[in-house]
């Protein structure tokens, strides 16, 4: 079965992020050009998906609003770009009624994926190239559910989702567990979830039979930890960039490296580092 839907949580809190998400969603804080969630949107578009769930909550209103075509009256091309994509895709929107985690937040899509594989896509993570399309082609050959995961610092891997698996081919792993933002002592390796997923329908029982976890929270790698125990899952370890804009150091770092590569301010930039050295 082919991967034609995609999921977006977007109702965590951007606490991380504050003040700058005291009035606004951190899924709409900007890189360069446009809202972080604009190239989350993108990416399952680019990887080949037109029905799309946003799963939002308190105080995430602006990001459906972001989502109506635009009634400017001369609408730039990131503008235009985004009209042109949202003649093509439909975009649903459910809203997490209390925030008590990703797992439980990705619970809210159960019917709208109905008995289809899934992409999920962390609505504050933006990857490059699209991750969600190579994950999408990792899953047309093994059609189980695949998680993306990175090498990150060891003493970094506390804040993550971590996985222990066996190589089987270039970047592809089976995975034998799966352990949320362990300590160092307990990681069982330094490859971490970095918020791409492809997973099968199953993960909703998984989910609901999962206890609340680390921070008192329904934790997504804790149902995929059960789902681990009924099906093969596998690791896809993804050598592209990512930027997890819930986290300041990182959202400053995308907004530098894409504005030095960006065409229309590109120049500009660069010559301003270089004057700064
Ligand atoms: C979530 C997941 C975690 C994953 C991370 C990626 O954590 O629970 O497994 O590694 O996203 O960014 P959060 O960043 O929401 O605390």
């Amino acid at each position: 079965m082919k991967v034609k839907k995609a999921v977006i949580p977007a109702a965590g809190y951007g606490t991380r992020m504050l003040p700058i998400t005291k009035a606004q969603p951190k899924e709409m804080v900007p890189v360069v050009h446009k809202p972080v969630i604009q190239y989350v949107v993108e990416e399952a578009y680019h990887s080949g998906i037109k029905d799309i769930l946003i799963i939002t909550g308190k105080g995430k209103r602006a990001i459906e609003d972001h989502f109506d075509r635009s009634d400017v009256p001369k609408p730039n091309h990131y503008v235009s770009e985004l009209d042109r994509i949202l003649e093509e895709v439909d975009i649903f929107f459910v809203r997490q009624k209390e925030q008590k985690g990703l797992g439980d937040a990705v619970r809210y899509a159960e019917s709208f994926v109905d008995d289809e594989p899934f992409a999920l896509l962390l609505g504050d993570t933006i990857t490059f190239p699209p991750c969600t399309r190579e994950l999408i082609q990792i899953y047309s050959r093994y059609k189980t559910s695949i998680v993306a995961v990175e090498e990150v610092p060891i003493e970094k891997v506390s804040l993550y989702g971590v996985v222990a698996c066996k190589e089987l081919e270039d970047s592809v792993y089976l995975i034998e567990d799966l352990v949320e933002k362990p300590s160092v002592d307990e990681a069982p390796s330094n490859l971490a979830i970095l918020g791409r997923y492809i997973l099968t329908p199953e993960i909703f029982e998984c989910i609901k039979e999962t206890k609340p976890g680390k921070g008192g929270e329904i934790q997504l790698t804790d149902a995929m930890r059960i789902l681990n125990t009924r099906e093969r899952m596998y690791a896809y370890l993804f050598k592209g960039r990512r930027y997890d804009i819930g986290n300041k150091v990182d959202w400053l770092k995308a907004n530098i490296e894409l504005a030095v590569e960006d065409e229309e301010v590109g120049g500009e930039i660069r010559e301003f580092i270089r004057s700064m050295e």
